[in-house]
């Protein structure tokens, strides 16, 4: 017989694949790109029960590309502007990424929102950008420490997924969609959320989901993003909405990742 811890991983086993992304944010140099991959590729190539997707900066997307071609490892980009082509000095457009080869791309990282000024509106149009050009979305939502203590986690979850995804259909979320939960006041901080804390969030967000898309919800899958290690992956993991993790710092070295991507349940 199967305990409800049992049951909910059967679920998640049957439903969700683990998506790991690794978000190396304003890092690496196309050289220091190449040494990385040198390394992880091989010790990644056994795992085939996770979707593996490393997020470079734009000057390494290229390279990335042509380097993980016949592997098991996925490219997104960090970020992308809402139009195809124009006078957009500095932007990077849909169509460019697609062309070499990206499959996912970030949109709403909290650091775009602090530093850039990112609205939900502007990352609404970027996500209808990011599909209509066929490009999966990590879409990043997640509160502030002093969110958290007035006791309005759960209002700022409710916006920023309704403004977000506003007019995003059912048929373009499932398997073209992943929400990456990232509470603020964890990220870079060494300060990861609990397990009660990350199910908590994690619950929260299905149930917002659902009141969008209805069953489909259960088959989106929700990552958790802020101070992940090789430490705490397990015990996150085992979290029963906990479908995967967008990870930072413990991305940057080939031997930390690829211990992130073999966690155990
Ligand atoms: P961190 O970053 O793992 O370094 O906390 C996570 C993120 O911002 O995506």
């Amino acid at each position: 017989m199967l305990d409800i811890r049992g049951l909910y991983q059967l679920n998640y086993i049957l439903m969700r694949k683990p998506f790991i992304a690794a978000n190396w944010k304003m890092n690496k140099t196309v050289g220091e790109t190449q040494s990385f991959l040198n390394e992880f590729i091989s010790l990644v190539q056994d795992v085939k029960d996770v979707d593996i997707v490393i997020a470079p900066p734009f000057t390494s997307l290229y390279t990335v590309s042509s380097i993980i071609k016949n592997t098991n490892i996925q490219l997104s980009a960090q970020d992308v502007f809402y139009e195809d082509k124009g006078a957009y000095t500095g932007e990077v457009s849909p169509v460019m990424l697609t062309d070499i080869g990206c499959k996912h791309v970030i949109i709403g990282h909290s650091e775009r929102r602090q530093y850039f000024k990112e609205t939900d509106e502007i990352i609404n149009r970027k996500i209808k950008a990011a599909r209509k050009h066929n490009l999966g979305v990590i879409f990043c939502i997640g509160e502030s420490l002093e969110e958290r203590e007035a006791g309005k986690t759960f209002d700022v979850l409710k916006r920023e997924i309704e403004e977000g995804l506003k007019d995003i259909s059912a048929a373009n979320i499932v398997d073209s969609i992943v929400v990456a939960y990232e509470p603020i006041w964890a990220i870079g901080t060494g300060k990861t959320a609990t397990t009660e804390q990350a199910q908590e969030a994690h619950k929260y967000i299905r149930e917002r989901l659902a009141s969008l898309y209805g069953s489909k919800a259960n088959e989106i899958r929700i990552l958790y993003g802020g101070s992940v290690t090789s430490d705490n992956i397990d015990s996150l993991m085992a979290c029963a909405d906990v479908d995967g993790a967008l990870v930072g710092g413990a991305s940057l070295k080939a031997d930390s990742f690829s211990r992130i991507l073999k966690f155990r349940r």
